[in-house]
């Protein structure tokens, strides 16, 4: 049951991946599924606490710091289960009460969420939390493997939410604090801020910033090698309510707006104000038409020419038709394009109380609005912001939105997924055997996976995607070591570190080679998959990341052939499992292509051979068949060999051995640990004539266990029914043909009813899985067939009627 299970934690998590290449959607598949596995995971969590939320990584201090409810806690960035230091900061009972008074839940909203965490030199941070609606911050030092608040206690309106609940973001530049949050206790009042000397901040009127949900900040160096002369900015990522659009209901998008870092406000217009903040709409359009998605994380990957970063963003739907979630990356280069030189939008009235907004035609004032100060400005002799005059000010004022929208890098989104939510992105930079450097993304999701993916010259590949909660749950923070590899992710419930990369989790070469990762590559001396970046690598290593090319490997050993005895009349399971998710298992009797018949049913986990005669002895091997840029790659997985039982017994051991088979089949597939057994057992070397494969546990005797062999065999059917059902649907077959390239055609994803045996036991027959290449086109059409099912899984199996099959059987023992 327990590989059932996996199945269906699979099926929820179910990534479609798409791309959108000349008009065709895409699908992808992460190429292997890891489930949850406590041993290859570091997990901190301390018993009472809660909400692990904020993260600040110390590379020079060696320590993760992490920002929990009323706690901060310092742990070893090498295994973050190992906690070297904690201070506990509650809230009092006098503000507990306050902000319980003010009708907040007591025990849940009126407590210290820790919601800031910057460096603020080598030994001391700065702290914020929510406090109980009521926000403050501190400074805390981390020495000597201690950690001490300083206990200053300073104001945190404005620097920090009052709700935890609220989405927030802040980023310290210098000394400044730089905080995109809700300075009132109502949540009403949305600020972009800058806590300094001269404290400036965004304007409130709806043009700026309208019910807006922050989400991300980050700063460019446009300073460095500037020939304009041009300053820092800080970038800031959000959704908003549109004012742009005319639509029946609130229609969310989502913007990125920056700010210059030495802006100080107007002298007369915009006091204390940004005069350079202005904002545009991020376009990031879904392969099929559908509201503008929202922006949900963002990272940037940070090159030595800032002019070359690039920001990549998760968006997830804003209604809740879809579940498509998309991944877009857009360079500095072209916001900066945007915001320097594209058109403004500009307010005008249509009919009495009603505004649109349309391009602004008219004159620019010089200079140029939202600009920073730059040697042009200066030439005017325009030092700073405060000498900005009132046109360019209140140009800005009342006009802070661009006319163009931000294009992504590609065209359109990087991936696209469909299934759980994409909630966090991290982004590293790998450099591959070839020399040249991969951006690697890791992208959490709303039920606990971290899926990792790479895009090779416009192709996306999702290499894997790995359980790193075992009770699903949304990964809230990511965080990336890329000197230490390791991925931190925070939830509710407590931290997981994951390495970058498992290479030892690839068995084989062409497993390596397929996996297409550029940590890791096939090492022929140590006949290995190893880690590119460690020393340990021979000179001789193959890694094929483009094409996936496993011509260099050495061929495999062959594998062992298992000996099987036959007795006629019962059922025979052969367990053999793909190599991934991508690849497809053929069965072969003699040289003859087995597909599933009334005689053999292939199912995911292996072959049953049902009501087994003579003429079924006999050479039987899987092949896992992986394809990977038109090349199909053809794997022996298993061989058996079964002949007829030396010693044949009465009836009665017939059915008991056919009935111990099946569940044997069964329990071979639990816990999704069947694949190791399963080489094992097709390496157990010569041939074992008198051990039997499935050993014999059952006594009953008779037509009641005749019985259960047919419900036992219904009940596998069911079941791998079901698990190929999930696996058609995790990989978007349902309605998509997909398989390898000659084969496409032909699928059709339709169950089939048979008959099989007499009219006392009805069967299922379904057409063997079909997975695909990792990326399929196919047409538009079949992509909306897919979108416009809503959840073909659990609609189609209502249909099936398993349950009403073994319920036949029910009725039939009871006679
Ligand atoms: C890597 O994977 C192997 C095989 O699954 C496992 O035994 C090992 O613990 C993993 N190592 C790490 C560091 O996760
Ligand atoms: C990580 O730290 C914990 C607690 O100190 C320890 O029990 C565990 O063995 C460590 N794991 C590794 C792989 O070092
Ligand atoms: C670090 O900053 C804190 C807070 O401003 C200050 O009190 C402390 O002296 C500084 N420490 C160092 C080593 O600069
Ligand atoms: C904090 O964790 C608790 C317990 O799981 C959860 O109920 C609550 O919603 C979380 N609060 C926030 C702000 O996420």
């Amino acid at each position: 049951m327990g590989y059932f299970l996996v199945q269906c934690v699979c099926c929820i998590n179910s990534p479609i991946c798409s791309t959108r290449s000349l008009g065709l959607t895409v699908y992808c598949v992460p190429r292997k599924t890891f489930p949850y596995q406590y041993e290859d995971l570091r997990l901190f969590r301390e018993e009472g606490i809660w909400n692990y939320s904020t993260m600040l990584l110390r590379e020079d201090q060696g320590v993760l710091l992490l920002g929990a409810r009323e706690a901060i806690y310092a742990l070893d960035i090498h295994n973050i289960t190992n906690k070297k230091a904690a201070v506990y900061w509650r809230v009092t009972k006098e503000k507990q009460k306050e902000c319980a008074y003010k009708g907040k839940q007591s025990e849940v909203e009126c407590r210290n969420y820790i919601q800031t965490l910057h460096p603020v030199n080598d030994t001391t941070m700065y702290v914020c939390g929510t406090n109980a609606f009521s926000p403050i911050c501190d400074y805390m030092s981390y020495s000597d493997g201690r950690l001490v608040m300083y206990g200053r206690q300073e104001e945190g309106k404005g620097k920090c939410p009052f709700d935890p609940f609220q989405r927030y973001s802040s980023l310290m530049v210098g000394s400044d604090l730089y905080s995109a949050t809700f300075i009132n206790f109502l949540g009403s009042e949305p600020v972009v801020l800058r806590s300094s000397n001269t404290a400036v901040r965004t304007e409130f009127k709806s043009s700026w910033l309208n019910e807006p949900t922050f989400v991300y900040m980050d700063h460019i160096p446009e300073s460095a090698d500037s020939a304009e002369g041009d300053d820092d900015k800080v970038y800031l990522f959000f959704s908003e309510n549109a004012m742009e659009y005319d639509f029946y209901s609130k229609l969310t998008v989502s913007r990125v707006a920056r700010v210059c870092k030495e802006d100080m406000g107007g002298q007369r217009t915009l006091q204390r104000k940004w005069t350079s903040f202005v904002k545009a709409r991020l376009d990031c359009s879904l392969p099929e038409p559908s509201l503008p998605p929202i922006v949900q994380d963002v990272f940037l990957l940070k090159h030595q020419n800032w002019r070359r970063s690039v920001f990549y963003a998760v968006f997830t739907p804003q209604s809740g038709s879809s579940r498509m979630s998309a991944v877009c990356a857009y360079s500095v280069a072209a916001i900066r394009e945007v915001f320097n030189e594209g058109k403004f939008k500009t307010s005008v009235a249509v009919e009495t109380s009603h505004v649109k907004w349309i391009m602004y035609s008219g004159e620019l004032p010089v200079p140029r609005p939202g600009a920073c100060i730059n040697n042009a400005a200066r030439k005017l002799g325009m030092r700073s912001s405060l000498d900005l005059p009132d046109k360019t000010l209140q140009f800005i004022r009342d006009r802070p939105l661009m006319d163009e929208a931000i294009r992504p890098l590609t065209g359109g989104p990087l991936l696209v997924t469909q299934g759980a939510a994409l909630t966090r992105i991290v982004v590293d930079n790998v450099l591959a055997l070839d020399g040249h450097v991969y951006p690697v993304m890791f992208i959490g999701t709303e039920n606990g996976f971290i899926q990792k993916a790479v895009n090779y010259a416009g192709e996306m590949f999702v290499i894997e995607e790995i359980q790193v909660y075992e009770d699903p749950q949304p990964i809230s923070t990511l965080r990336l070591s890329s000197t230490k590899g390791h991925v931190y992710a925070g939830s509710v419930s407590g931290v997981v570190q994951m390495p970058v990369s498992n290479c030892s989790r690839q068995g084989s070469c062409s497993d390596c080679v397929l996996a297409r990762d550029p940590y890791c590559a096939w090492d022929l001396s140590a006949a290995r998959c190893s880690a590119v970046s460690s020393n340990s690598i021979g000179s001789a290593a193959v890694q094929s990341l483009a094409e996936g090319d496993t011509s260099k490997c050495t061929p495999p050993e062959p594998v062992s052939v298992i000996e099987v005895n036959l007795v006629p009349g019962n059922n025979i399971q052969l367990p053999c499992r793909a190599d991934s998710n991508l690849a497809q298992v053929h069965w072969f009797f003699s040289d003859r292509r087995l597909r599933s018949s009334p005689q053999y049913y292939v199912y995911s986990g292996g072959l049953l051979l049902l009501n087994a005669s003579g003429s079924d002895v006999g050479r039987y091997a899987c092949d896992s068949v992986e394809w990977s840029h038109g090349e199909m790659h053809n794997k022996t997985v298993a061989v058996y060999h079964l002949k007829l039982s030396p010693g044949l017994g009465g009836a009665e051991e017939e059915e008991e051995e056919g009935k111990t088979a099946v569940d044997d089949g069964v329990a071979n597939s639990s816990g999704g640990s069947d694949i190791p057994s399963t080489t094992e057992q097709a390496r157990i070397p010569g041939p074992k004539p008198e051990e039997p494969l499935l050993p014999e546990t059952q006594t009953d005797g008779g037509r009641v266990a005749g019985l259960r062999v047919a419900v036992a065999v219904l009940a596998l059917m069911c079941l791998s029914l079901f698990a190929a059902l999930v696996w058609k649907v995790k990989r978007g077959v349902w309605c998509l043909p997909l398989g390898g390239p000659q084969e496409s055609k032909a699928k059709t994803p339709v169950v089939e009813y048979a008959h099989v045996h007499n009219h006392t036991t009805s069967a299922v027959k379904m057409p063997e899985p079909a997975p695909g290449s990792p990326c399929i086109g196919n047409n538009n059409h079949s992509a909306v067939d897919f979108k416009g099912n809503g959840h073909p899984l659990f609609t189609s199996m209502a249909d099936i009627s398993c349950l009403d099959g073994l319920g036949y059987i029910n009725d039939e023992s009871e006679i």
